[in-house]
């Protein structure tokens, strides 16, 4: 969607107009709209036939063609940069054939960081996948939108909407990755296209680390998840300004193109949703898209852990011992528990290999985790509080929730008591699982230092499972992959 802002009263297309409950005239926002239209909107009003209750939405045909769409924004006392942007995306999610292909909005409210927030929802909602219709049954034609402003803001709102629309592009590579059927989305099918992606900047570069080379540097989680699968597990770094030197934010990704849990099969039902379990690594590579087009210029590093989870003759078994690259042992008791195998690699990668700032990794590690958070908010466990605290709070400030959970010693404990390993890759009984997850985790997350001044580096871990995708409540998509936390990321990155 093009997003254009100018000062001036002209409406082009469909007029667009929040409304906040308890509306009963549009008064000053109504220069330029056609006579009819206005009556009509104001009889509207003033009959409640419209309350304005917040994404509530109404279409009003003007008798002399011009046409309307009331979006409600809800009391105006509750109203937030969160209650803009889901107006937003609630009137693309409203659009119809017969609102053509233009809008134009027109606010009451002056706030800037508001406007910008309703354009940011129209973006971010403004997307679907489509990519395997053969007909392209779409009665929306791509929609161009209009902004009108005071005179005064059009530089701060132009630059304002040219940086949310440079991240929704991230968010929706991140939902592109994780809508793609999993016959199409394998380990080096990522790993390619995250090479071709990188050819558009001068700024990025993508290693990928093939199956041969992940077995020579003892990269024993990723490669033993991947093995049992004819399409072979890989690794995949990107960096953003690499040039830079001085620590820098690793974020680390679980991709899992698809989880039939192994040779601990999961049930049928639901098993082709096991096709968004990469949604960690599109996370990460939605990210670094979005911090390249913002032209964000510091070093940054992702780094994805790519492999099918499949169960055949050459597929790890139950029982199995691994090295991973840390050297640690892992006894491992289920086969679909493989999410924590093939981040225990890329933890350790991101905290050796570089001058990691923190590491933050993104999972749809547990079912546990969605148990306990619903679709409502991602788990996220630190092993430094402020940390947590600073992604809490980005995640607040764009309207991702990410709910603190707890890194507790007992379930350290329950995963490193393995009575032949140095840990163990299941709980010892099904309670606390994303906890117990979590946990494990954190045996693979380095030391830096020496002796006494030895600390682990500052790392989160971010479960995914149920904000990744069927997060009904997400004003900002539709179906399908969400794209979660690209946009939180920016923010804890840049400040901004
Ligand atoms: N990919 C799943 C987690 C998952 C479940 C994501 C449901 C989204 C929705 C993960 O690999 C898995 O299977 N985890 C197991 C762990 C268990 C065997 C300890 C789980 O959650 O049941
Ligand atoms: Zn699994
Ligand atoms: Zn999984």
């Amino acid at each position: 969607m093009q997003v254009t802002v100018s000062s001036g009263n002209n409406i082009y297309g469909t007029l667009v107009l929040p409304i906040f409950e308890g509306t009963d005239t549009i008064g000053a926002t109504n220069e330029g709209i056609p006579n009819s239209l206005n009556a009509q909107i104001n009889r509207v009003l003033s009959e409640g036939d419209f309350k304005g209750k917040a994404n509530s939405t109404m279409t009003l045909l003007g008798t002399d063609g011009g046409k309307a769409m009331l979006v409600g924004l809800g009391k105006e006392a509750d109203a937030t940069v969160h209650t803009y942007r889901d107006a937003g995306a609630s009137a693309v999610a409203a659009r119809k054939k017969v609102h053509g292909s233009e809008f134009t909005v027109n606010f009451s409210t002056k706030d800037t960081a508001a406007i910008a927030a309703f354009a940011e929802g129209m973006m971010l909602r403004d997307y679907d996948y489509d990519e395997y219709k053969s007909k392209d049954d779409d009665d929306d034609a791509d929609l161009s939108t209009r902004i009108n402003c005071n005179e005064s803001d059009v530089e701060t709102l132009g630059a304002a909407v040219e940086r949310a629309a440079a991240i929704a592009g991230g968010v929706h590579l991140s939902r592109d990755l994780g809508n793609c059927p999993p016959n199409d989305m394998y380990p080096m099918a990522f790993a390619e296209k995250a090479e071709a992606w990188a050819k558009q900047y001068s700024n990025v570069t993508v290693e990928v680390i093939e199956y041969e080379a992940a077995k020579r540097l003892g990269m024993g989680g990723l490669v033993a998840v991947g093995m049992g699968s004819a399409r072979k597990p890989c690794m995949v770094i990107f960096t953003l300004n690499g040039d830079q030197s001085g620590p820098h934010p690793v974020l680390v990704g679980k991709g899992i193109t698809f989880d039939t849990g192994g040779i601990s099969i999961k049930p049928s039902p639901s098993m082709d949703e096991m096709k968004y379990d990469m949604g960690g690594s599109a996370t990460v590579f939605g990210t670094m898209e979005a911090l390249a087009a913002i032209g964000y210029d510091k070093k940054v590093v992702g780094i994805t852990c790519m492999a099918e989870n499949m169960p055949s003759s050459n597929a790890q078994r139950p029982g199995d011992v691994i090295t991973t690259l840390s050297g640690k042992t892992i006894e491992v008791l289920n086969t679909d528990a493989e999410g924590r195998l093939v981040l225990s690699d890329g933890l350790w990668k991101a905290g050796t290999d570089f001058d990691a700032e923190y590491i933050v990794d993104f999972a749809t590690l547990t079912g546990a985790c969605v148990v306990a958070l619903g679709h409502e908010a991602t788990g996220l466990w630190s092993n430094d509080d402020d940390f947590r605290t600073r992604i809490h709070d980005a995640g607040n400030d764009v309207g991702e929730l990410a709910w603190p959970m707890p890194l507790l010693p007992a379930f350290e404990k329950e995963m490193t008591d393995s009575k032949i390993a140095d840990t163990r890759n299941l709980g010892a009984g099904r309670w606390g699982g994303a906890n117990t997850a979590a946990a494990f985790l954190k045996q693979f997350v380095p030391e830096k230092g020496e002796g006494d001044d030895a600390k682990q580096v500052t790392w989160a871990h971010m479960d995914i499972a149920g904000t990744y995708w069927g997060a009904k409540t997400n004003k900002t998509v539709g179906h399908g992959a969400t794209g979660v936390h690209v946009r939180t990321m920016v923010r804890l990155i840049t400040g901004e």
